[in-house]
Parts: structure tokens; C-alpha cells; sequence
């Protein structure tokens, strides 16, 4: 067998298509890369007539015939979504074809399952461009940090919110000023719910986790909270202490009493200007990993657009066409660890919160007081006056989640709170 390896295409959008020009400019590069030269074997689209630049006789609409073909080696799969993209992965895997997908909400949902169907069928699934576009991350985690022991993975793995964030800090605009503003410039979609509300990110952050802690964590066991709550007050309360506001996915491993479990949670929080993430603006991607032996990390890029997650799109497909040709499979992630998940109600965070008072005495004692009673100690507290009222600015140490949300409510009960302006969890403060 030394003819071309066939790779089918499912899907022909903003990356399939970059996937296509990609193969086509580069077949000589690839071809020595891989050690044999890679054809289009056919390209699968709902719709032919809306893909006038490719070959009429590469077009279909029967996805599953041109998957299960015999003189198809590989497949790429860029259609997104949960169906039908996981029956044609599955249908590729019984018919011995090894997958390259750039699917994080199929593999977030169902990547044990997936995995399990690739590995008895001895072929491979690989989906570098699910997390983060071109940033090579997964292997990373998969491959090169596979013998050290990590303790965090901390992203900022969606750009249209980073975007939307980075405007609000630079023109001090609320929400709905900068998703519109993003909106009208394309980098928010016309439904921005996925993206705004912290799906897209809460799929990349189980994917994440799973390589990390070799644990199986499905988007279902991320607590997420998106970006719409944020407003121009967290924004300037954030710089009032030298801290900015990013959408952060954050993987953890948290000792505890009955042994280790993994924490994972998207929400917004400030950061330390200081912090490598701080400096992460406007839609691109970063990935901050924290080891036992290599220490810090940084993987910072272009985390969305046809190219750049075409290049990601292409590296696995080198790595599975070369595996392809040797005969052999690469190694799927493994979940030996199987750490528990744990609640967010019970993960240690840290919070901000500005309130404002009335200036008179005891009131300081009192707030303080309702931090003490919810196990909470306070780190700083800040207070500016204004008259007879007064702001108080304080950060907590870390505590369970669960203390510090119960201790906020029971400030917007105190008589002397007059309201409670801002509240954010903080990150990376020492
Ligand atoms: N919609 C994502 C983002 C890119 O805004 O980063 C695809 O995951």
C-alpha cells in the first residue's frame, strides 16, 4: 500500500475551508512531513450549492457513506456540535478510521466514551484545536508534561469574552456597550449566549482538566458563571487594587482531608496586573500551567478564525496519518488517577467585595464581625469616606466558596449596608 492516504472532510466552514486550502498549499511539505501524500477524499456539507470553490466531485451531503468508504484512511470532523458529529465518529472508529476533531463540546460531553470507542477500535482521536484554537496545549499536557505532576491550569480560553472584557477596562464601557461593540465588529456572534455565558469555555476547561489530572471531568461538572454580571464598577474596582477582570477557566488539584480532588469552575475574576494572564487582551487565548518540576507556563496565541485553528486542525492530522502509517495507534489520555470533582460550594476561592456603608462607628466591627461568623479571615480592607457614608473595600483570604457567598448575603441584610456595589472572586493575589 503506498498510494495516497484519503482523508474525508465533515464540514466545510470558516475551518474546514482553511483546512482544505491548507492541505492543497502545503501537499508537498505534508507529504514529506508524513512520508506519504494526503488527498481530499471527499468534503461533507448540508448545503453543495454554498461551497462553489470546491471541486464539485469531492461534494456530499452522505456524511456517514463518505466516512465508512473503504479508500478513506482518516477523518476530519469540523461540523461541531453533538449530532450528528458523534455518530459519524463512531461510525469512523468501527470502520477503522482513525478521527482529528476540532469538536469541544462532543469531547466534553462524551470524551470517555469516545475515547473507549477509539481505543478498541485501534485507531485515534485526537482534538488539539478544541481548546484554544492554534495554541498547542493538549498535547503539551498529554505528551511533554506527562511525566511531571500538576497542580493548575488556569485559561483565558474564549476570545470574544476576553475581548469584551479588554474594552470594558480600556474605554470604561458596561456589558452591553462592549458585547455591541463586539457584536458590530465580529467578534461576538449574533447569538453570544455560548460564549457570553461561559459554555464554550466550561467545555474547554473539562477538556483541560481531564489531560491534566487524568481524571474523566465532563462540562457538566464545571461550575460556570459567565461575563454578563460584570459591570463597570468590578472593572474599576479591579484597577482601584491593581487588578484586572478576565473570564478564567481554572483546573485544580485540591488536597483535602479524604485526599486529592480536582476543582474546576469558569467564572470572572480579578487578576493581579502583574499575573502573565493580566497582559492576555483583546480575543486572544493563553493557558497558564502550573507544575510540580517544570514550575510556570505560559501557551499564549490565537485562540479562534479558519487559519489558526486550521494549524492545529493539520498538526494532528500529521500525528495520526504518521501513526496510521506505522501501524500502530498514538496513546489516548489516560484517567487512571480518577480523582473525585469537587463542589464548588466546597472549593477554597477568595473574593473582593465593596460596599457601601454608613460612616458611624461600629459598622466596620459589625461587617467584619459577619466574615468572622462564616469562618472567613479578611486579608485587606479599604475605606474611603463621603460624607457620612463611607465605602469599604475588603479581600478575604481564601475559604470555601460556600462561606464567602453565604457571607455576601448576609451583607445585603445588615441594616448599615447600603449596598453591596461589587463582588468578584480574586485570583493570583498573594
Ligand atoms: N467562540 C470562541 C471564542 C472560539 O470566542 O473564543 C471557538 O471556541
Amino acid at each position: 500500500m503506498n498510494g495516497p492516504l484519503k482523508v474525508a472532510l465533515l464540514g466545510c466552514g470558516t475551518v474546514g475551508s482553511a483546512v482544505l486550502r491548507l492541505l492543497q498549499d502545503q501537499s508537498g511539505d505534508l507529504a514529506a512531513r508524513i512520508g506519504r501524500p494526503v488527498e481530499v477524499a471527499g468534503v461533507a456539507v448540508r448545503r453543495p450549492q454554498h461551497h462553489p470553490d470546491v471541486p464539485g466531485d469531492l461534494l456530499t451531503t452522505d456524511a456517514h457513506a463518505l466516512v465508512t468508504r473503504d479508500d478513506v484512511d482518516l477523518v476530519v470532523e469540523v461540523i461541531g456540535g453533538i449530532e450528528p458529529a458523534r455518530s459519524l465518529m463512531l461510525a469512523a472508529f468501527e470502520s477503522g478510521k482513525s478521527v482529528v476533531s476540532a469538536n469541544k463540546a462532543l469531547l466534553a460531553e462524551d470524551g470517555v466514551a469516545l475515547h473507549a470507542a477509539a481505543a478498541k477500535a485501534g485507531v485515534d482521536l485526537y482534538y488539539e484545536a478544541a481548546v484554544a484554537g492554534s495554541i498547542p496545549i493538549l498535547r503539551p499536557l498529554r505528551e511533554s508534561l506527562a511525566g511531571d505532576q500538576l497542580s493548575r491550569v488556569v485559561g483565558i480560553v474564549n476570545g470574544t469574552t476576553n475581548y469584551i472584557l479588554s474594552r470594558m477596562a480600556e474605554t470604561g464601557a458596561g456589558f452591553g456597550e462592549a458585547l455591541a461593540e463586539a457584536t458590530e465588529l465580529g467578534y461576538a456572534e449574533a447569538d453570544p449566549t455560548a460564549d457570553v455565558d461561559g459554555f464554550d469555555a466550561a467545555a474547554k476547561a473539562a477538556i483541560l482538566a481531564s489531560l491534566a489530572f487524568h481524571t474523566p471531568v465532563s462540562a457538566a461538572d464545571v461550575h460556570r458563571e459567565g461575563i454578563s454580571e460584570v459591570t463597570a464598577t468590578d472593572v474599576a474596582r479591579a484597577a482601584e487594587i491593581g487588578c484586572t477582570v478576565k473570564l478564567l477557566a481554572i483546573c485544580e488539584r485540591v488536597a483535602g482531608t479524604d485526599g486529592d480532588s480536582v476543582a474546576v469552575r469558569v467564572h470572572p475574576a480579578m487578576i493581579p496586573t502583574t499575573h502573565p494572564l493580566a497582559s492576555v487582551s483583546g480575543a486572544f487565548n493563553a493557558v497558564f500551567v502550573e507544575a510540580e518540576a517544570a514550575g510556570q507556563l505560559m501557551f499564549y496565541g490565537q485562540g479562534a478564525g479558519g487559519e489558526p485553528t486550521a494549524s492545529a486542525v493539520l498538526g494532528d492530522l500529521v500525528a495520526v496519518a504518521r501513526n496510521r502509517l506505522a501501524g500502530a495507534a498514538g496513546q489516548g489520555p489516560s484517567g487512571y488517577a480518577d480523582l473525585a470533582v469537587r463542589p464548588m460550594a466546597e472549593t477554597p476561592t477568595r473574593y473582593h467585595v465593596s460596599l457601601d456603608v454608613a460612616d458611624k462607628p461600629g459598622v466596620l466591627a459589625a461587617v467584619a464581625q459577619e466574615f468572622a461568623q462564616h469562618g472567613v479571615s479578611i486579608s485587606t480592607v479599604r475605606q474611603t469616606g463621603r460624607g457620612d457614608a463611607a465605602t469599604l473595600v475588603i479581600v478575604t483570604h481564601s475559604a470555601p466558596d460556600a462561606a464567602l457567598s453565604d457571607t455576601i448575603d448576609a451583607l445585603r441584610e445588615m441594616p448599615a449596608v447600603v449596598g453591596v456595589t461589587s463582588v468578584l472572586r480574586v485570583e493570583g493575589l498573594s
